[in-house]
């Protein structure tokens, strides 16, 4: 068995071939419009944070940095950017560490789509609970930036009705994970809605999917309570990197 070898950045602009006549790569300005009704039917926002990001390029510019350039160009790239936002908000760096990535059909265009990028509302709870609890703005600062390197989030994933079943869904769910663990990412992890059958296909993925009301802990990440709490409705699913 040959492994594939390390990702590039160029990989995964060009796009990965499947089967399917489907490529998977990652999204440019082109694909907005095709994204958003796809974000809709996965009921996730498609902030227009990201879409200016995907336009102008810095969506995704850290981890394109770390596929070219390996993990300690993307720390420094990273704290670069947090420091940059340090005034306004350094959470708003994630945008940095975003994954958009569409499955493009030869035919009939863009028939999927996955946008992943770090918890943002999660970061600014830990934060906020840290600040209370009488943490230092520099303690604040070295959590967010961690938090935006070890953990991220699957927002959406979803594919056109007409393109269901043949395993778009699982390719992308696939790459995103390629990504994230060549960056070193701790954690994967998402939220679905309760009984729709969802979580046979992260299941299969290789998500566990948590039971209902049950949260994902993050002590490992955090070193004291922290936990990240389904909606009402919802079911987290999540994936720590293999080592
Ligand atoms: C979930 C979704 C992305 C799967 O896309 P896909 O390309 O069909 O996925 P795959 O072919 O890799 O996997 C299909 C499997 O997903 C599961 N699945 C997906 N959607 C399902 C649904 N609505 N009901 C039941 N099972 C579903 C099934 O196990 C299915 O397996 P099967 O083909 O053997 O029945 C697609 O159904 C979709 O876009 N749904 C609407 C948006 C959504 O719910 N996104 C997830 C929000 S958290």
């Amino acid at each position: 068995v040959t492994r594939p070898g390390p990702l590039t950045d160029r990989k995964l602009e060009r796009g990965w071939p499947a089967a399917t006549k489907t490529r998977f790569r990652a999204a440019t300005a082109a694909d907005i419009d095709a994204i958003a009704p796809l974000a809709e039917l996965a009921g996730a926002p498609f902030e227009q944070q990201l879409r200016d990001g995907i336009a102008d390029g810095t969506a995704g510019a850290g981890l394109r940095t770390c596929l070219r350039d390996g993990h300690d160009a993307y720390t420094r790239y990273m704290a670069q950017r947090f420091t940059e936002h340090q005034r306004d908000n350094p959470i708003l760096a994630y945008t940095h560490a975003a994954l958009v990535l569409v499955a493009e059909h030869r035919d009939t265009g863009v028939v999927g789509a996955l946008i992943a990028y770090p918890p943002l509302t999660a970061a600014a709870q830990i934060v906020d609970r840290m600040k209370q609890a009488g943490y230092d703005e520099r303690e604040r600062y070295k959590t967010i930036l961690g938090a935006g390197m070890f953990l991220t989030r699957i927002k959406a994933v979803a594919v056109a009705e007409h393109a269901r079943g043949h395993n778009l869904g699982g390719s992308l769910l696939k790459r995103a994970k390629q990504v994230y663990d060549q960056c070193h990412y701790e954690i994967i992890y998402g939220a679905m809605p309760e009984g729709r059958g969802l979580d046979a296909f992260y299941d299969r993925a290789g998500f566990t999917v948590h039971d209902p009301g049950t949260p994902l802990d993050l002590f490992v990440m955090f070193g004291r309570d922290t936990m990240i709490w389904p909606g009402p409705g919802e079911r987290l699913f999540s994936r720590q990197r293999p080592h």
